[in-house]
């Protein structure tokens, strides 16, 4: 079995196109887990994930890149509280936002999400769809127990207010759990959330091949109402916004062109 393939035996499995993940990256990614995993070939290696849930559940999980942090690049963030939020809430005659967090991985940006939406309206008020290919990730964020790492861009007021410390972990509050909703979804294949005020999808795009991604603007695109706005990670910049209806907002910010 060659990686062609093995792609295809994948796909026919698991349901997951490695067909848009960039090749050459993707094909030494795996090639060097199934060395790790000590086993000479793409067949051998397929057969065992076949077989054995535990190394069939490694498979996916290595796969995905699950790293995440609250508050990631907090400059960004920064700027999402005082000229993205003031800026849709005006567009929106100041009514609750749909916001979708997609690749939200074991839950990091949506519950920074929810804090950073507590600024501007009740918690009761809040509500954000959480999305992943992967549902182990998914199970972690419902859970939502932390390391001191992760959390460490969080603003202090908000690691008071909404995390327990157990052990040398952190659990996010109950109160912000309630205010995602965490489904699975492939952005290679399912259908997509729609009329969105706010799509923050960041650090997944990267994976993707140039075609993918121009299929997943094109479908951010259409989830978003007008003038609603896409965020995406620090090495994700769109380079050509207008060809998908995007106009640059900030860096890292684009607006949905009516
Ligand atoms: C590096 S994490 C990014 C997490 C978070 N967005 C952040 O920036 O911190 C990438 C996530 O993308 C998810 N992913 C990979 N392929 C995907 C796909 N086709 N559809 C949806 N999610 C996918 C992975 O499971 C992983 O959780």
């Amino acid at each position: 079995m060659n990686y062609e393939k093995f792609k295809e035996q994948v796909l026919r499995k698991t349901g997951i196109n490695l067909s848009s993940y960039k090749e050459r990256q993707m094909k030494r990614r795996i090639e060097s887990l199934i060395k790790r995993c000590n086993f000479d070939n793409y067949q051998d290696y397929f057969n065992a994930i076949t077989k054995d849930d535990v190394l069939y559940n490694d498979f996916i999980n290595y796969l995905t890149i699950n790293v995440s942090e609250f508050y990631r690049n907090p400059t960004q963030w920064q700027v999402l509280k005082s000229d993205v939020i003031p800026y849709l809430l005006e567009n929106n005659g100041k009514r609750k936002l749909k916001v979708w967090s997609a690749a939200c991985s074991t839950g990091e940006e949506p519950y920074s999400l929810v804090m950073a939406l507590s600024e501007f309206f009740n918690l009761r008020e809040i509500e954000v769809i959480a999305t992943d290919i992967d549902k182990e990730v998914l199970n972690k964020a419902s859970i939502g127990i932390y390391s001191p790492k992760s959390i460490e861009h969080t603003p202090d007021k908000f690691k008071k207010k909404y995390f327990t410390k157990t052990g040398n972990s952190y659990k996010i509050s109950e109160e912000i759990k309630n205010c995602v909703k965490f489904r699975s979804h492939d952005l290679l294949k399912d259908i997509y959330p729609k009329d969105c005020d706010l799509i923050i999808c960041r650090n997944v795009l990267i994976y993707f091949t140039e075609e993918a991604k121009e299929k997943i603007y094109i479908n951010f695109n259409s989830s978003l109402k007008s003038n609603g706005v896409l965020f995406v990670g620090s090495t994700e910049q769109i380079i050509l916004p207008h060809r998908y209806n995007f106009k640059a907002m900030k860096t890292f910010f684009y607006k949905k062109v009516n």
